[in-house]
């Protein structure tokens, strides 16, 4: 049986917390899509902990982690988050796991990431420049190395020859700037993760759901930074669909089981694109400052606007959501009001579709208000202790998306969790 976990909106939604909470019923935790450009922040024994490319399982004695085939991983991130993970005393080793046919993240990609991003001036997606469009590209364009690359001799030719194609585009980009540090990292990084479990992640996956395990498969950014569906060409360059899953772990679609979405009680975004509930003025400040709302990987201010349902809705369509988590809500707690965005008024007409196109076309959110419960919530356990307005506004967003919100997340620690009955 297998799990999805995603975001359902532009990312950041709490979604490693939420793994962390639930990785004790699970056997697996395996990642399928996205690369160091994720930030996913956990709390372990009280202190602060952000990966971005290990699963979320791995402070768990005994939980499995994969790193899946629809990943794109950057070596030199993985090495310094491994010395992380090992600063919490987990044997990160013992329970990590690699897919022979993830796609590698080389230095060259990073360089091309910049490059493309400068190029395109005002109009650049706000990327993260960790390599992942790049990286992706040379996948779907059928030129890249694999981690299972690494244990073959004909690695580093493989590699001088990427290299040089890539840097003829640099050339071509007018690009200059000297990466030779980088890639001495690099040399370093691709010997330490020789030195991992590298598999068959496929026939290793299938194997442990055919003997009864169960997998948890953990989605990175969120539903509308999706390649197909998100706010093009605004996106990352993945599925981060449950789609994705089938694809970037090899597993069939009807394996999979229930697909958990997580969404923020309001809505962030990082980097550009369109935004339709943005606040720019005081409350998207104050939402900054209570929730904190700075990029655990590139330490960006984020952008903070109102809930989306408009969005929400058909992140839950697209994805097939079965259970909801709502996180953040204790960030609401000061708000005298709130709004819940309905629909949009996509050049003067009213729509409760997500448009074609997002950008060139004035998106003014139809919003409707709820009062804000006023009231400390970071320390309730049980979901009838819960204020009447943030049930409320819970039930509103329950009717108007079809699905429930199962679990409330009221803080960042791991016991900050309520189930809703
Ligand atoms: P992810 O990328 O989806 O894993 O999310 P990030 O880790 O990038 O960002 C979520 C941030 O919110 C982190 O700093 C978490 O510690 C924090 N967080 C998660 N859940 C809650 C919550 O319910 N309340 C508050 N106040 N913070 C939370
Ligand atoms: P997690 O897993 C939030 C955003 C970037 C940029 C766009 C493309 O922590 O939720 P990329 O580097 O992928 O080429 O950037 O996507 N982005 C994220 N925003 N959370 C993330 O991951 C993100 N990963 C990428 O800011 O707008
Ligand atoms: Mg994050």
């Amino acid at each position: 049986m297998v799990d999805v976990l995603l975001g359902l909106q532009w990312g950041d939604e709490g979604k490693g917390k939420i793994v962390d909470y639930f990785a004790p019923n699970y056997d697996i935790i395996a990642r399928f899509q996205g690369g160091p450009n994720a930030g996913h922040t956990l709390y372990v024994d009280g202190k602060k902990v952000v990966l971005h490319q290990i699963p979320s399982g791995i402070f768990h004695d005994n939980i499995i982690n994969l790193v899946g085939n629809g990943v794109v991983l950057d070596a030199v991130t993985f090495k310094k988050e491994c010395a992380s993970v090992s600063s919490f005393g987990v044997d990160y080793k013992k329970n990590l796991y690699i897919s022979e046919r993830t796609h590698m993240i080389v230095p060259t990609h990073r360089a091309l990431d910049k490059a493309s991003e400068l190029a395109k001036g005002n109009d650049k997606i706000g990327s993260t420049l960790k390599g992942i469009g790049p990286a992706y590209m040379d996948k779907t364009g059928r030129n890249a190395l694999r981690v299972g690359d690494l244990l073959h001799k004909d690695f580093k030719s493989n590699y001088l020859k990427l290299r040089e194609k890539h840097q003829k585009l640099l050339d071509g980009m007018g690009f200059t700037e000297d990466i030779s540090a980088w890639e001495e990292e690099f040399q370093e990084a691709v010997e330490f993760l020789r030195g991992f479990k590298i598999v068959k992640g496929e026939y290793f996956i299938n194997n442990l759901l055919s003997q009864g395990k169960r997998i948890m498969a953990e989605g990175a950014q969120g539903s509308m930074l999706d390649v197909d569906f998100g706010t093009f060409p605004f996106v990352t360059s993945s599925n981060t669909i449950s789609a994705g899953v089938c694809t970037g772990l090899g597993i069939a679609p009807q394996k999979i089981r229930d697909v958990i979405g997580v969404t923020k009680a309001y809505c962030t975004r990082v980097g550009s694109g369109p935004f339709p509930t943005e606040l720019h003025e005081e409350v998207g400040e104050t939402l900054r400052k209570i929730g904190n709302e700075f990029g655990a990987t590139t330490g960006r201010p984020r952008r903070c606007g109102w809930i989306d349902l408009v969005a929400l809705r058909f992140a839950c369509m697209v994805n097939g959501v079965t259970k909801l988590v709502m996180t953040k809500s204790d960030v609401l707690d000061s708000f005298k009001e709130l709004q819940v965005c309905t629909s949009y008024k996509v050049d003067g007409e009213e729509s409760n579709e997500i448009p074609f196109q997002m950008n060139n076309v004035t998106i003014e959110p139809v919003l409707k208000s709820f009062k804000g419960w006023e009231q400390d919530i970071s320390s309730i356990r049980d979901a009838a202790a819960l204020p009447e307005a943030m049930k409320t506004y819970i039930d509103f967003i329950n009717k108007y998306l079809g699905v429930n919100v199962d679990y409330i997340s009221n803080g960042p620690g791991r016991e900050q969790l309520i189930t809703v009955a």
